[in-house]
């Protein structure tokens, strides 16, 4: 259904495609923003249902997709739920593949978490039972096969989840969902001239990740928003398979980052461009007061990439297909705005490390030689290219990388080779110490889950929830090719 694009043919496209994001956007009316229907579980008896189907969806005028969704032509509702909270879940496969369904950010035991190892075959459904254990934030769902993660998401599996919580509720922020709070799924994508997704799959991809030519926002072309004059709250996922985003409005205005993967900052940071990277969420409040239209634009995101030659060459080629206007804000001057922006939002305590702490030192490994890059494999595991792995090592389903013990404080420092990469683990938030040996940034000093890693990070975590050798927690690079190539590895918490 989804043509999976072969080495050759991807490369002259990724060559070739440079302008076609502003041509082809510009050619088409605007469509409205798609908000997500919200499935508020305070509303429904503490449960939801999803069910993960083939679909079909309409990007192109006349022109319709074959894709994936959870109980949508894309994407899938938006779950909201609250802290304190216990949510059943009632999934359903019928994709007609193996699949599973992972709770990003979410900080529940192992045999709940929807790795790789918790498997729903086809015509099967999965009924976990999630307890919210966290503050307030934004996370997400996506599916989490070994081996066909990067597919299955780049057909359109993925979904937000909303956590509230007493601070939350308590804030003047925006939150009224689909008006002046919307959610932005931000990915990227190439079609083919019928309308069918094109996925490239080669060597080239899985080293590089894959890239698309055209940035979508919940699954449209560069939609339009009306919005109230006034504040509006966006809920920002780089749900893109391998593509970092570096986004700014047309006019160069300032908005405040309001909250991080994990839950919210401190205190509101106000910037004018926010760098985003695959799996990471940032809440950021933009105002919208004057009534002047604004665009969300993808600026020339840096790839991190170090590497000579060709892919040098061919990186620079993927940034340029991402900038341009990806989201059109329209203020509606009749409609006032109602939110405010507080001087401070949440406590965010500062970081102990403790004396006798565990330190685990991880390095994502590519192997970029003749070897690697044709057709070699890592430490003897996956041939066929794959040169990935995290430590010298390849994932293994089967092997177990290491123990964790519950509530204890945990350092690992992160080596980026030859590229930046967005470092995830599940069943924590944690806190980033160093990032290339100084304090991150203001809008990353809070809690996060996942670290675009383009040097060296050092990162404290610690596992509160269980997670056995029958369902352990995944760490891994979430550029999606990378991780079903093998820069995934799994421990247990007890
Ligand atoms: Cu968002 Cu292990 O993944
Ligand atoms: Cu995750
Ligand atoms: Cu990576």
């Amino acid at each position: 259904m989804i043509t999976r694009r072969g080495f050759v043919r991807g490369l002259a496209a990724g060559a070739l495609a440079m302008p076609s994001l502003v041509g082809r956007a510009s050619a088409l009316e605007a469509v409205p923003l798609s908000v997500p229907p919200l499935i508020d579980t305070t509303k429904t008896g503490g449960r939801f249902a999803i069910t993960a189907k083939q679909a079909r969806h309409s990007f192109l005028p006349g022109k319709p997709t074959s894709t994936f969704g959870y109980s949508a032509s894309y994407l899938g509702p938006t779950l909201r739920v609250r802290r304190g909270d216990k949510v059943a879940v009632d999934f359903t496969n019928q994709l007609g593949r193996l699949t599973t369904v992972h709770w990003h950010g979410l900080k529940v035991p192992g045999n709940v978490d929807g790795g790789p190892h918790n498997k729903v075959l086809s015509g099967r459904s999965w009924k976990p039972v999630l307890e919210i254990d966290q503050p307030a934030t934004t996370a997400w769902y996506h599916p989490h096969p070994h081996g066909e993660t990067a597919y299955q998401v780049y057909g359109g599996l993925a979904g937000m989840i909303i956590i509230d919580d007493d601070v939350s509720s308590k804030l003047p922020l925006p939150s009224n969902y689909g008006i002046d709070d919307l959610p932005l799924v931000i990915q990227d994508r190439s079609f083919a001239s019928d309308g069918g997704l094109l996925y490239g799959q080669s060597p080239m991809t899985t080293m590089m990740g894959s890239y698309g030519d055209t940035v979508i926002v919940n699954g449209a072309i560069r939609p339009r928003a009306v919005v109230p004059a006034g504040l509006v709250r966006l809920r920002i996922l780089d749900g893109a398979n391998a593509r970092v985003f570096r986004l700014g409005f047309s006019d160069g205005r300032k908005f405040h980052v309001i909250a991080s993967d994990g839950g919210l900052l401190a205190a509101p940071v106000e910037l004018n461009e926010l760098t985003i990277a695959p799996g990471e969420r940032y809440e950021i409040v933009v105002d919208f007061s004057n009534g002047r239209a604004a665009d969300l634009v993808s600026l020339d995101a840096d790839t991190g990439f170090r590497g000579p030659g060709m892919m040098g060459m061919m990186m620079g080629g993927t940034r340029q297909q991402g900038a341009g206007p990806i989201l059109h804000f329209a203020p509606d001057k009749s409609r006032p705005g109602t939110g405010r922006l507080p001087d401070r939002l949440a406590n965010v305590p500062d970081f102990q490390i403790p004396g006798a702490v565990r330190r685990r030192f991880l390095s994502l490994d590519m192997m970029m030689g003749m070897g690697g890059m044709m057709g070699g494999s890592m430490m003897g595991q996956r041939g066929g290219g794959a040169a990935l792995g995290i430590n010298g090592r390849a994932f293994d389903m089967e092997r177990i990388d290491f123990r964790t013990a519950i509530g204890k404080p945990e350092l690992w420092n992160i080596r980026a080779n030859m590229m930046g990469h967005p470092f995830h683990v599940h069943g924590t938030l944690f806190r980033i110490l160093r990032l290339n040996g100084r304090r991150p940034p203001a809008q990353q000093a809070g809690w996060k889950d996942t670290v675009y890693v383009t040097g060296e990070a050092e990162i404290l975590a610690t596992f509160d929830k269980a997670a056995s050798e029958q369902a352990p927690y995944m760490f891994h690079c979430h550029i999606l090719e990378h991780e079903d190539g093998g820069m995934m590895g799994q421990f247990t918490a007890a």
